[in-house]
């Protein structure tokens, strides 16, 4: 029988742990801290790590119920190494660690960002050899070639905001709550996303030979902010949902335009797009168009498993233990920046 994979994720607010055997998803549990930062405006580390301290064994113990398996039939356990939160990657991995040691089983240490792509075997099954991936969330945008679902290239990635941040920036501006992106998401959905002309970051002539499938949204974030201060310095209305509708017409634009292009400049036929940002209903409706039109697949998984979950570790942790990669060493350490070559940390802790 195919190995049974646990999948402990920890590296920003949600604590995750999902059961994975043989591509199928047994049992996936959650917890989140989101409520507890919404007063900040923004995660706060030492709450979140203090948060997944307190989850880790009620949620184990709820995807082992809900999986109705026991701890002692898991084969190897997979966890997030990287990128992320230094404290709250600490506590999941600590917690991995005694779990590995204790059962004596393989402990992989994962790559976040490739995960959020992997997930979608679990729901639309095995990629095709070669796949692109658009992975945006609150912390993330970037564009992968994925080879044999476990190794990966990086073509591009955001130069500073990922969409999910510039999305709850421009929610505090407009005065929405923490975070803002659904909120915006929602008011754009009344809105004419015609209404007003915003920039498209690195889509110009002049960024094509450096920065094609890199991202920008800074601009768009200030470009949305001077437009605001000029209405109300001029005493005028804001029309709240035609703003939110330009400036999420803006980022899906780009974003859908830059994934088309690098599946056709890569000969790819199949985008797989994840992380929390794929929630958004513009980009999810202009993805499907735009693929369509260009005779691409496009996968997008559905979005409990595009926001951060146990279940996407488990099923990249299965992946590897499919192709017989080697495990992370006992002593393996978090990497807040974890690159996109390491699909598992091989490091030791510095
Ligand atoms: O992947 P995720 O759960 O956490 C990170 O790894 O960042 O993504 C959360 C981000 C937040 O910035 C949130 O505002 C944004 O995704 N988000 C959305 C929507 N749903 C969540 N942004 C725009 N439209 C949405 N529907
Ligand atoms: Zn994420």
């Amino acid at each position: 029988m195919a190995a049974l994979v646990l999948g402990i994720e920890t590296s920003c607010d949600e604590t995750g742990v999902g059961l994975v055997r043989d591509g199928r998803l047994l049992g996936d549990a959650l917890a989140s801290s989101v409520d507890e930062h919404a007063r900040f405006g923004g995660i706060i580390p030492e709450i979140a790590s203090r948060a997944h301290l307190e989850a880790m064994v009620p949620t184990l113990d709820r995807a082992l119920a809900q999986a109705d398996v026991t701890l002692a039939e898991v084969d190897a356990v997979a966890v997030t190494a990287g990128p992320g939160l230094v404290g709250p990657l600490t506590v999941g991995t600590a917690a991995a660690k005694a779990l590995a040691l204790a059962l004596d089983r393989p402990l992989y240490g994962v790559n976040h960002i490739i995960a959020h792509a992997v997930v979608d075997t679990l729901v639309h099954g095995p990629f095709d050899d070669r796949v692109l991936a658009l992975v945006v969330s609150g912390g993330h945008a970037s564009l992968l070639l994925v080879d044999d679902t476990v190794r990966v290239t990086e073509l591009g990635s955001t130069l500073d905001d990922a969409p999910g941040e510039a999305f709850d920036k421009v929610g505090r501006l407009l005065g929405l709550p923490y975070p803002g992106g659904p909120h915006i998401d929602r008011l754009a959905r009344e809105g004419n996303r015609e209404a007003i002309r915003f920039p498209r970051g690195l889509t110009a002539p002049k960024d094509q030979a450096e920065h094609a499938f890199n991202f920008s949204f800074s601009g768009l974030k200030t470009a949305v902010a001077r437009w605001v201060e000029a209405r109300q310095d001029a005493g005028q209305p804001l029309p709240l949902a035609d703003v939110a509708a330009s400036f999420s017409a803006a980022v899906a634009d780009v974003l859908t335009a830059k994934a088309v292009a690098a599946c056709q400049a890569h000969d790819v036929g199949t985008l797989v797009v994840g992380g929390g940002f794929s929630a958004n209903s513009q980009l999810r409706d202009l993805a499907a168009e735009r693929c369509a039109q260009a005779g691409i697949e496009l996968r997008i998984p559905p979005i409990r498993l595009c926001t951060d979950n146990g279940a996407m570790i488990a099923a990249l942790g299965a992946a590897v233990v499919a192709r017989d990669l080697p495990p992370s060493p006992p002593d393996f350490g978090v990497d807040s920046t974890l690159p996109l070559t390491h699909t598992v940390q091989a490091a030791a802790t510095a």
